[in-house]
């Protein structure tokens, strides 16, 4: 069947996003046909797009959708043509009316949430559920530092993070960031010209430092991210806003009181079903009993994905951002 899709046929900036027709074979082996309703907008895909996650060219882009099966392929037990799924994965072929996908990565979408509040949750949510409860496991009272707290991961982050107990601090760039940080669960909020971050981190934790810091900015902030832990504090670096951070000399764990240093990717802690179902269950009791609330703070038309992206890397989006196939 014929469908339209984003792809690129070259790495670049927004203009490489061209909207196309595509052919959409019948769902193979263990596959499900989806047809999108709404797709999630991540930073990931400007990763793709520009070359710094390298694909094979031509490719779509995409990384997490929600939408209804429509087919499925032989095998395929646990999903049935009209059901509402989400799903985050690879290939990254999301920004689509329709693509085949394997049904073992297919999260259903419980009856309390929207197809579009789905796909501005899921891979994001479950980045917060990883960071918070896997990669460095908050306890009640522990100060953390989170960058980009009023965006989609941000968002989400700190409140999930206060459920738990956390004293979240949060790096924003705009006085309208920080109100929405401190709407999200903030205790405190830093602004991201400030050029003291850590000194500041400091005085607000008794000169101690953060138990641990979730740096997605990457290559601008993480010596300061270091320098915001306390002794056997945990780096997070799992983003490159500001692109890929340089090496690191294993000594400047050491100089700053036995630090840990981890570079966390989501798909390693969902990579089987078990393990996805359990963390998307855990997403979706946070969501179901208000503890974390999906704010969809903009919505394109799929043709016009070129302008989300444009708008996510100049900062000015807040919240989830969807795309919408017509
Ligand atoms: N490793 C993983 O598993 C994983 C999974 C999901 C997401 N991520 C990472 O998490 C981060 C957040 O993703 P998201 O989709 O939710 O995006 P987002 O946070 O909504 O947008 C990125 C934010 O980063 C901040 N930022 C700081 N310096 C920037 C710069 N030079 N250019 C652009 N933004 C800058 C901005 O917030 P301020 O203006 O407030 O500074 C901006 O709003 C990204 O780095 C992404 O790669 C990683």
């Amino acid at each position: 069947m014929k469908a339209k899709a984003i792809r690129i046929h070259k790495y670049g900036g927004p203009e490489v996003l061209q909207f196309e027709d595509v052919e959409v074979a019948e769902p193979g082996e263990g596959e499900a046909r989806i047809r999108h309703t709404a797709i999630g907008l991540n930073f990931i895909d400007t990763y793709h797009r520009s070359g710094l996650y390298p694909m094979e060219l031509p490719t779509g882009l995409g990384s997490e959708a929600a939408g209804v099966v429509d087919a499925v392929g032989p095998g395929v037990t646990g999903v049935k043509p009209g059901d509402r799924v989400v799903y985050t994965g690879r290939p990254a072929d999301a920004y689509s009316e329709y693509r085949n996908f394997p049904a073992w990565q297919l999260v259903p979408i419980p009856d309390n949430v929207t197809d579009e509040q789905a796909a501005a949750v899921l891979l994001k949510g479950l980045t917060a559920w990883y960071l918070l409860k896997r990669t460095y496991k908050v306890q009640p009272g522990d100060p953390i530092l989170l960058y980009a707290a009023a965006g989609g991961v941000g968002s989400l982050a700190s409140q999930w993070a206060k459920d738990l107990g956390a004293v979240v601090i949060g790096v924003v760039s705009t006085d309208a960031k920080a109100e929405l940080a401190k709407a999200n669960g903030c205790d405190h909020v830093i602004m991201a010209d400030n050029p003291d971050i850590a000194g500041a981190v400091r005085k607000l934790t008794d000169g101690k430092g953060v138990a641990a810091v979730y740096d997605s900015v990457g290559k601008d902030t993480f010596m300061t991210s270091l320098d915001a832990l306390r002794p056997h504090g945990v780096m997070a670096t799992f983003g490159n806003a500001t692109g890929p951070v340089d090496p690191v000399a294993p000594a400047e764990l050491a100089k700053r009181g036995s630090l840990y240093l981890i570079r966390p990717v989501l798909f390693d802690y969902i990579a089987t079903r078990e393990d996805l179902v359990a963390a998307a269950g855990e997403l979706f009791e946070v969501v179901g009993r208000g503890a974390v609330t999906i704010s969809i703070n903009q919505r394109y038309a799929l043709k016009d994905a070129a302008q989300a992206h444009r708008d996510l890397e100049a900062r000015k989006t807040t919240g989830s951002t969807i795309l919408l196939p017509t």
